[in-house]
């Protein structure tokens, strides 16, 4: 009985909430371990603080490890939704302050390689999210896998995590660079991570402005900065995210900074083209 009433709930909270336009980002990186899964993670328990629904796809499919930053063993995940039984409601997993995410698989490698059954499966139960959150979050591996370019390209928005180490804006410039070969691409905005002052931070994008601007003749955008805080390695320990554990901590008023920013300001004044948006980019790309 229980079980159905909270089926029923559920249910309802869906169908009101299915109204909304659905905004894709891609959060990636050049260089590995600069800090995109605790900007995903954060970032959207920020956004659900401001009232959002959010939903994070784990597709580092070679090394997720979101569950992880957050304690959770998954039950299910993104590999599951290839089986035809499964309906995207089974793999969503519930995190904290009723964030949902689907966890990363591994062996789900290679998108291209599904054969166009698979496919199918696939976009159809994604297109059952549209509308249901207002923000899909994509955490996508370093560097620049097909599959990753895939998540990119068919997003409303990238969002490129740096640190102000030469190595990483090296590594985030060959990314810009892969992206603007691309026929077309969504804006890129950088999230400045790790940096030691506000300086730092704005040196740092400032580099990469510059060289953008330069080399490609492109513009791109910044989010903001978030600092260097060893709370943010304190509270991986004890796997749970920053803002809920340290709330008052630098890094995580510098994410809610960082919310408040990305609320205020989106990346272009064109409506997001949500999950169809991205299915019908998606196809194209695999073809
Ligand atoms: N703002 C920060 N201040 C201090 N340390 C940080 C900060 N952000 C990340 N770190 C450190 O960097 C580590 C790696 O972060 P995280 O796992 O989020 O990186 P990632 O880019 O997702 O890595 P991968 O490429 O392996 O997926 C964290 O465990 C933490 O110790
Ligand atoms: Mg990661």
């Amino acid at each position: 009985m229980d079980d159905q009433a909270k089926q029923l709930r559920e249910l309802l909270q869906r169908s009101q909430a299915f109204a909304r336009s659905t905004r894709l980002i891609a959060v990636t990186s050049g260089k590995g371990g600069v800090g995109k899964s605790n900007f995903t993670l954060n970032f959207a328990l920020g956004l659900i603080e401001k009232g959002q629904k959010v939903v994070i796809f784990d597709v580092d499919l070679g090394l997720a490890n979101l569950d992880v930053l957050m304690g959770i063993s998954p039950k299910k995940h993104l590999l599951h939704l290839l089986e035809p039984q499964h309906s995207v409601w089974d793999i969503i997993e519930k995190g904290p302050n009723g964030l949902e995410f689907i966890a990363g698989g591994s062996g789900f490698t290679q998108l291209q390689n599904l054969d166009e059954q698979k496919l199918q499966i696939l976009f159809d139960r994604l297109a059952e999210l549209q509308g249901y959150a207002d923000t899909i979050l994509f955490d996508t591996g370093a560097g620049i896998s097909r599959e990753s370019l895939g998540f990119m390209l068919a997003s409303d928005e990238i969002l490129l995590v740096t640190t102000p180490e030469p190595t990483s804006i090296t590594d985030a410039y060959a990314v810009i660079k892969m992206i603007h070969s691309q026929p077309k691409h969504p804006p890129i905005r950088l999230v400045i991570n790790r940096a030691t002052s506000v300086q730092e931070g704005k040196n740092t994008a400032e580099k990469l402005f510059t060289v953008s601007k330069r080399f490609l003749n492109m513009e791109l955008g910044t989010l903001g900065y978030l600092p260097d805080d060893s709370f943010v390695s304190k509270a991986v320990k004890q796997q749970k995210p920053f803002l809920l554990s340290y709330p008052h901590s630098q890094a995580a008023k510098g994410i809610k900074e960082l919310v408040n920013g990305y609320l205020g300001k989106a990346a272009s004044p064109e409506l997001p083209g949500g999950l169809r948006g991205f299915i019908s980019k998606m196809r194209g790309f695999i073809k």
